[in-house]
């Protein structure tokens, strides 16, 4: 089987593992919630838990993807029956596939937003409009399925082809050309953000910490953030990992993904408070942070509408090369396991997450209220993916973190990470027992919140 294909560049899994990170994640949810809890304590906390559990478990699951150079599914089973553990550690695999089905199936309807927002900036229909205005223009977008559908459907095709073209074809050349374009427009939006914005208002409201500030809800909310942000649990990292190139140091490319990562997220913050308090708002938004707050703050500013749009086509392109990277563990499988070809077993995989996403499309208008869902458990169909993978998420990467500390040969370990490195011992020792002290911790404070 061709299972020795890797990626052309050593340098490749970081391009590719940076794309995965930085995405709606960065760009979206780190600023709302950033928002929603007060500023700076959160971001210590964040900060804090990438450093300590984020990373060690960064380095474990790119290990597995590595050691085994097969998707995640059948990288678990070989690496469980070449060294004879026990079976039951296969649920890794599964269970990664599963949180990357759910979670692309509602991450292509989000990004399907901006698709509708790039829109609305350049075409200049928001130019001035009032905050009203504005703010019923997200609603009209929500309550219209027929919308929502047309920018999903759009989203998860442009997903699928590159896919679909192969891992050096597609994936390495969209990353090749999307990621600096990306990282260039992310420096415009910055500069102008700045420049119109109140920059130090921002500035303050991100780097000024009192841990007094922030919920028990908020902690938890900064530790799942770290998982979500760095891809963490899903099988997309595993899945990348198994093309990556023998000479790259795991430690150094985890910590350079992390430490970009964590970058983008604090420029992005940036970039959009500034705007937010020159405006004169508040943060606190919630998810309509980027969709109603930060259009009415471009809507009164020069230049705004195609700043705006500029903007938003950054949504998109992270967003982009974040959804491939939850496509291509379940298209692996499927190549390797039935031998599909790769366009068939990506278009299988495409098109049976956007059934899942009308989920998602219709839990924001039709069923916005009053099914079985919400009778049940208090919650829309969306809120019950959501809330699924918030504990997908952190069980993959506890399971992750104890296989590769406790359960994987001292020779496999070896074999990719030398003890030479001088992170090695640190790496084991939060692995093995710092990661999963504190991701059983988040997980035990998740669970309650099943009965709504
Ligand atoms: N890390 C991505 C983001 O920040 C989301 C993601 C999660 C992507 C899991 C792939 C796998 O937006
Ligand atoms: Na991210």
């Amino acid at each position: 089987m061709s299972s020795t294909k890797i990626w052309t560049h050593k340098g490749t899994f970081l391009l590719a593992a940076v794309g995965s990170a930085v995405g709606l994640g960065n760009l979206w949810r780190f600023p709302y919630l950033t928002g929603e809890n007060g500023g700076g304590a959160f971001i210590l906390v964040y900060a804090l838990t990438i450093a300590v559990v984020g990373i060690p478990i960064l380095i474990a699951e790119t290990l597995l993807g590595r050691a085994s150079r097969k998707s995640p599914i059948m990288g678990m089973k070989y690496l469980t029956e070449s060294h004879g553990t026990s079976r039951h550690w296969q649920v890794i695999g599964w269970m990664g596939a599963s949180a990357a089905f759910i979670i692309l199936s509602f991450y292509s309807v989000i990004a399907g937003w901006a698709i509708h927002y790039t829109w609305l900036m350049f075409s200049g229909q928001l130019s001035g409009a009032s905050a009203d205005v504005i703010s019923a223009s997200f609603g009209e977008l929500l309550a219209s399925p027929n919308q929502l559908l047309l920018y999903h459907t759009l989203f998860m095709l442009a997903s699928a082809l590159i896919v679909g073209m192969g891992i050096h074809k597609g994936i390495e050349n969209g990353l090749r050309f999307m990621m600096p374009a990306l990282f260039i427009i992310l420096m415009i939006v910055l500069a102008y953000g700045v420049m119109t914005g109140d920059a130090v208002a921002a500035i303050k409201f991100l780097f000024t910490f009192n841990l007094n500030d922030l919920s028990l809800e908020g902690w938890l909310q900064a530790m799942g953030q770290s998982f979500f942000t760095l891809s963490l649990g899903m099988g997309a990292i595993m899945a990348y990992g198994a093309y990556m190139s023998k000479e790259a140091s795991l430690t150094r490319t985890a910590i350079s993904i992390a430490l970009v990562d964590t970058a983008i997220a604090l420029i992005a913050g940036i970039a959009i408070f500034s705007l937010v308090f020159g405006a004169g708002m508040d943060a606190g938004q919630g998810p309509g942070l980027m969709f109603v707050t930060l259009p009415i703050a471009f809507a009164d500013l020069p230049g705004g509408a195609l700043l705006g749009g500029v903007f938003f086509i950054l949504v998109i392109g992270a967003a982009l090369t974040s959804a491939i990277s939850l496509v291509e563990p379940v298209a692996a499988f499927l190549v390797e396991r039935f031998g599909f070809s790769r366009p068939l077993a990506t278009s299988i995989m495409a098109g049976l997450c956007w059934l899942l996403g009308l989920l998602t499309v219709f839990s924001f208008n039709l069923w916005s209220e009053g099914t079985w869902t919400h009778q049940l458990f208090g919650r829309s169909p969306f809120e019950i993916l959501e809330f699924l993978t918030n504990i997908m998420m952190p069980l993959g990467g506890l399971l992750i973190a104890l296989f590769a500390g406790w359960a994987l040969s001292r020779e496999e370990v070896l074999n990719e990470m030398d003890t030479n490195d001088r992170w090695f011992h640190t790496w084991q020792f939060l692995v093995r027992f710092i990661a999963p002290t504190a991701v059983a911790f988040v997980f035990l404070r998740t669970l309650p919140q099943v009965e709504g």
